[in-house]
């Protein structure tokens, strides 16, 4: 078994509050318990509940108190983005067809796509509504309206992706997936960094300071997660293995190991989709993985995160600004040390 990770470290550091985010989240989902089955359960319970914790960890950051509990309303809104999150991951396994999530079956694997589409549905609307309901002063109002627009964002970044013709050039292909990650991943972080600042009473320019720390550490996140497609996929991240090349989705490893193939090659056949056979997906695999693109990716990954912690100069410092840089340095070294063979279900923190 591992050390202790930085999230599990954060956590600690947040003392009471994981268990009253525990019973908000609990709460939350009171009003859907007759919909929801053990599938819906197990997913919540999974999940390294990152968002929730960069928002906790933000707001602890900022705190003018540093031993009172943090207002009600930051552990609403972090439950409420943990919700948003879990929503567009049930949707998300619609659109790949993913089997898995967190190590369990997905919703739509288990419920149906029919029952997966409601499901996803009320989790987003609900997620809002916890929102809404934790407003306090005309300064929160506004943030009701930056969720708004980080949920807009998410969709039309999970609709970006579908918009697949692997004849734009390189630089096209690149210049898309950075609209995409950041619609799709980055605006989430940096909304929850954003939104446990601005809830702890911080300044203007700290809370844009945290918020682009979130942002770029949310760049970070998506890239490893498209690096980790190539590395120990299955075990390590608990989906399937090598999704992203099956559903010919042209992210940053693929994009940059294109280049070093010849246009027969059997990567371009399977980013093309004229090759879908397990034999042709695991040549192609072996091929990004041993492409200098998939280290090019890699170094991307950790200039987002360089970048994100130099935002971390304008915060107070203390142990919650060192566990956000730990955090921030985690989500690039993850990949590298943990060992493919250890069950996921043991490294998830919640
Ligand atoms: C998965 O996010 C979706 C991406 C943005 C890559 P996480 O890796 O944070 O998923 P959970 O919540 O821990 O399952
Ligand atoms: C997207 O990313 C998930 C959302 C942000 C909605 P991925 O499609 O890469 O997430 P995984 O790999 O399925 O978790
Ligand atoms: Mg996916
Ligand atoms: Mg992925």
């Amino acid at each position: 078994m591992n050390a202790r990770d930085p999230l599990s470290d954060a956590w600690s550091l947040l003392g009471g509050e994981r268990a009253r985010f525990d019973a908000g989240l609990l709460d939350a989902l009171h009003p859907q318990r007759r919909y929801l089955t053990e599938i819906e359960r197990a997913t919540y319970r999974g999940g390294k509940k990152l968002r929730p914790l960069l928002l906790l960890l933000s707001a602890r950051m900022c705190s003018a108190q540093e031993d009172a509990p943090l207002p009600a309303k930051a552990v609403q809104a972090a439950v409420s983005l943990e919700m948003l999150h879990t929503a567009t991951l049930i949707h998300d396994d619609i659109i790949d067809e993913a089997a898995q999530r967190r190590g369990a079956p997905s919703t739509a694997a288990a419920r149906g796509t029919k029952t997966a589409i409601l499901i996803g549905d009320l989790q987003f609307v609900q997620a809002i509504r916890v929102f809404a309901a934790s407003v306090e002063t005309q300064r929160d109002m506004q943030l009701v309206n930056h969720v708004l627009d980080v949920g807009f964002k998410l969709c039309c970044g999970e609709l970006d992706e579908l918009d697949i013709d692997p004849t734009r050039s390189i630089d096209e292909l690149r210049m898309r997936y950075f609209r995409t990650i950041d619609r799709k991943t980055a605006t989430l972080f940096g909304f929850a960094c954003e939104a446990g600042a601005t809830l702890a009473d911080a300044g203007e320019r700290t809370i844009y300071a945290i918020s682009q720390f979130g942002w770029n550490v949310g760049r970070a996140f998506q890239i490893m997660d498209d690096v980790l497609d190539f590395v120990h996929p299955e075990a390590l991240a608990g989906k399937g293995a090598h999704a992203d090349l099956l559903a010919q989705r042209m992210t940053l490893p693929i994009i940059l190991a294109l280049p070093e193939f010849e246009p027969d090659h059997v990567l371009h056949c399977v980013v093309r989709g004229e090759s879908t056979d397990a034999e042709s997906i695991a040549a192609a695999a072996r091929a990004v993985t041993d492409s200098a693109g998939l280290m090019r990716a890699y170094a991307l990954a950790r200039s987002y995160t360089i970048l994100a912690i130099g935002q971390l100069n304008l915060v107070p410092a203390g142990p919650h600004r060192d566990a956000a840089e730990a955090i921030a340095y985690h989500v690039v070294d993850r990949p590298f040390l943990a060992s493919p063979n250890q069950p996921a279900a043991d490294r998830a923190v919640a």
